[in-house]
C-alpha cells in the first residue's frame, strides 16, 4: 500500500475545511440528486423479505435487463450472448473488478497521461505495473504512442471519454483503432464512460463495445453517479466479456457479495426515467462551462486551457515556477478557491484541475474570480 498514492481529494479537502469560505472547484460532483421516483421506490423498498436477503452476485435480473436495454438503445451494445452485465457499487469497484479478473501481479495496463487516479491506484493494489503515455494536442489519443506501450506483460489498454480530468472527448474514430489494436494485440480496451452524457459543443459519445465483434475483448464501465446525482448512493456497472465472468464472480462474490438491494431499487427507478433526467442540468453545465472555459481561455499569460468538449472539467497549466502541491495549497488558504493538482493524474509540472459540475452560475463565476487573482500572483 505505500506503493500506492496518496488519495487527493481528501488532502485538499482538509486545507478547504481549514479554510472556511472557500469555493471549490475540486471535487467532480454535480449540483443535483437522484430523481424523485428513485426516492419513491426507496420509500416502498423493504416490504418484501425477500428485500433484506443477499441478492444474485452480479445484481438484480430486473436492473440487469433495465441496464442492457439501455445499452442497446443509446449505445448499439448488445451485450448478448457475447457479454455480462455485472452490477458493482461504483464505477471505481467496476474497475478495481476488471483490472483483478485480467491480470497476474507484474502485468502492465497502459494509460494514456492523464488518467484517473483510482484508476492508477487500483492498478498499483493489484500488484501490477501502470504504463503511462503521452497523449497528442488537446489530451487526445496517440494511437501510436499507445502501440508502442504495448509489450508480452500488457493486459488491458485504459480509456476514459468523455475525459476526467481533462474533460477531452475521443472521437469514434480514435476509439475505434484504440479497440482494433488491443484485438490485433491480445490485450483488453477497458472503457470508462460514466460521464457518457456530458457532451457539449456538438461533441456526441461513441461506446466502443458497440464496434461489430468487439465485445470479447472490451470491458465498458459506467455508473449512476453523475448521470443521476447518484454518487453516495453506490450504483456503477461492468460490461464485460461472457469469458470473464466466473473471475468477476469470484471478485465480486468476495469483496460486496451482491450490490446494496436498496441502492440498486433506486438505480433502477432513476434508469426508467432516463437520460431525459439530466438532458436539462446538461444544459445548465453547458453555460457554466462558457463561463469556465471563455475565462480561463482568455489568459494567455498565466495560463494555457486547451478547450474541450466533456465532462465537466478542463486543465489549466499555470506559468509558475510554484511547485504544484504549494500552488494548490496556497490558491485555497490565500486566494479560497481549491482546485485539483495534475500530478495525481499522472501530468507533470503545474497543471491544475478545474471542476464545474457542482456550482451555480454565480459561484463558479465567483470561484474563477479567485482562481485568476490567484494566478496572478502566483504565475510567473
Ligand atoms: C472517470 C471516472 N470513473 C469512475 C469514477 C467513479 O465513480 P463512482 O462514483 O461510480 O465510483 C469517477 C468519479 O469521479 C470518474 O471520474
Amino acid at each position: 500500500m505505500q506503493a500506492v498514492q496518496a488519495p487527493i481529494i481528501p488532502i485538499v479537502g482538509r486545507w478547504t475545511r481549514e479554510t472556511p469560505g472557500t469555493i471549490s472547484l475540486g471535487q467532480g460532483l454535480v449540483s443535483y440528486g437522484p430523481p424523485q421516483e428513485s426516492l419513491d421506490a426507496l420509500r416502498r423498498f423493504g416490504g418484501d423479505p425477500d428485500d433484506h436477503r443477499y441478492g444474485p452476485v452480479e445484481g438484480q435480473p430486473e436492473l440487469i435487463s433495465a441496464i442492457e436495454e439501455k445499452l442497446s438503445r443509446e449505445n448499439g451494445v448488445e451485450v448478448r450472448p457475447h457479454g455480462r452485465v455485472v452490477v458493482t457499487a461504483g464505477g471505481n469497484m467496476a474497475f478495481l473488478n476488471a483490472a483483478l479478473a485480467v491480470a497476474d501481479p507484474g502485468d502492465e495496463f497502459v494509460f494514456p497521461v492523464p488518467f484517473y487516479f483510482n484508476h492508477e491506484m487500483a492498478v498499483v493494489m493489484a500488484g501490477c505495473r501502470p504504463v503511462p503515455v503521452p497523449t497528442a494536442a488537446g489530451y487526445q489519443l496517440d494511437v501510436d504512442a499507445i502501440a508502442d506501450a504495448i509489450t508480452a506483460r500488457t493486459r488491458a489498454v485504459v480509456t476514459i471519454s468523455p475525459n476526467n480530468p481533462s474533460g477531452a472527448v475521443y472521437p469514434e474514430d480514435a476509439l475505434r483503432a484504440v479497440n482494433a489494436l488491443c484485438a490485433e494485440r491480445g490485450v483488453y480496451h477497458i472503457h470508462d464512460e460514466v460521464y457518457e452524457y456530458f457532451t457539449y459543443d456538438g461533441a456526441t459519445h461513441f461506446s466502443p463495445a458497440s464496434i461489430g465483434g468487439a465485445l470479447p475483448h472490451t470491458i465498458t464501465l459506467s455508473s449512476l453517479s453523475k448521470a443521476y446525482g447518484f454518487a453516495g448512493w453506490r450504483i456503477g456497472y461492468m460490461v464485460i466479456p461472457d469469458a470473464l465472468f466466473d473471475a468477476v464472480n469470484k471478485i465480486q462474490d468476495t469483496n460486496l457479495i451482491c450490490p446494496p438491494r436498496a441502492s440498486q431499487a433506486a438505480a433502477l427507478a432513476a434508469l426508467r426515467v432516463g437520460r431525459s433526467y439530466c438532458a436539462p442540468m446538461v444544459a445548465g453545465l453547458a453555460r457554466v462551462r462558457h463561463v469556465v472555459l471563455d475565462t480561463l481561455g482568455g489568459l494567455d499569460d498565466l495560463c494555457e486551457v486547451p478547450p474541450v468538449r466533456g465532462a465537466f472539467y478542463c486543465l489549466a497549466r499555470v506559468r509558475t515556477r510554484v511547485p504544484v502541491m504549494t500552488l494548490v495549497e496556497r490558491l485555497i488558504r490565500e486566494h479560497r478557491v481549491a482546485v485539483i493538482p495534475g500530478n495525481a493524474f499522472g501530468l507533470e509540472g503545474p497543471v491544475v484541475r478545474v471542476s464545474y459540475g457542482a456550482l451555480d452560475a454565480a459561484s463558479v463565476t465567483e470561484g474563477i474570480g479567485r482562481l485568476v487573482e490567484g494566478l496572478r500572483r502566483l504565475a510567473l
